[in-house]
């Protein structure tokens, strides 16, 4: 699937950001630094990253693996992970649709709290090129206690679709009829 890079604005700031296909950027010092930073931001850390680093910080080491794991989803044509970049072209937020299930695939994201206010528009963005390649239906989870995130999928047009349990935790689920 050719996922493409696109423009994507700021609703806060106005600004246009860049919105890329993992593969597109390189791992480079800068690269991977950007996302240690933003992944050890307090709000995404606790959401995302506090379990999974075992309370540790989100290291180089991490950023780099999960450069190189979003980079393969493409090769194998079976997940899809892009990135946010900002006018210094460096990733302060991603999103990725976790499979290559056409009828119903999952979609997640992080962002910098410094440049919120471009979530939502990169969801739409998504859903677009999603739309293209044949996707049907994108859903999300968020944790109960996650407005932000349950209101970028609203605002996203993504509807209710009731509470699932997944290891041991409740979330909303969200989904969108592409
Ligand atoms: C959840 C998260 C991605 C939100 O990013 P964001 O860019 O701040 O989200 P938004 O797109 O909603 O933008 C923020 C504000 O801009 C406004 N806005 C943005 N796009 C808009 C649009 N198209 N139309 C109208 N208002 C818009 C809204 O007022 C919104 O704030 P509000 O919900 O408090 O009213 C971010 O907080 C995050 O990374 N959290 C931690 C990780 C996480 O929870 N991930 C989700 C797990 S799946």
């Amino acid at each position: 699937m050719n996922f493409r890079q696109s423009k994507i604005k700021n609703f806060i700031n106005n600004e246009d950001y860049t919105f890329v296909p993992a593969h597109f950027i390189d791992s480079t010092q800068d690269i991977l630094t950007s996302i240690e930073n933003v992944c050890n931001e307090a709000f995404i850390y606790e959401q995302l990253f506090k379990v999974r680093c075992k309370g540790e910080p989100y290291s180089i080491k991490n950023a780099e693996a999960f450069l190189d794991w979003a980079k393969e989803g493409f090769k194998k044509d079976s997940y899809y992970v892009f990135f946010i970049l900002n006018s210094s072209q460096l990733p302060i937020g991603a999103i990725d649709i976790k499979s290559n299930d056409k009828e119903e695939a999952e979609i997640g994201y992080w962002l910098s709290s410094f440049h919120s206010g471009l979530m939502t528009n990169a969801v739409i963005e998504l859903c677009k090129q999603a739309k293209s390649f044949g996707f049907k239906n994108l859903y999300g989870l968020c944790e109960l206690n996650n407005l932000k995130s349950k209101s970028v999928l609203k605002r996203a047009k993504f509807a209710d679709a009731g509470k699932i349990e997944r290891n041991q935790k409740s979330y909303y689920k969200l989904q969108i009829k592409l």
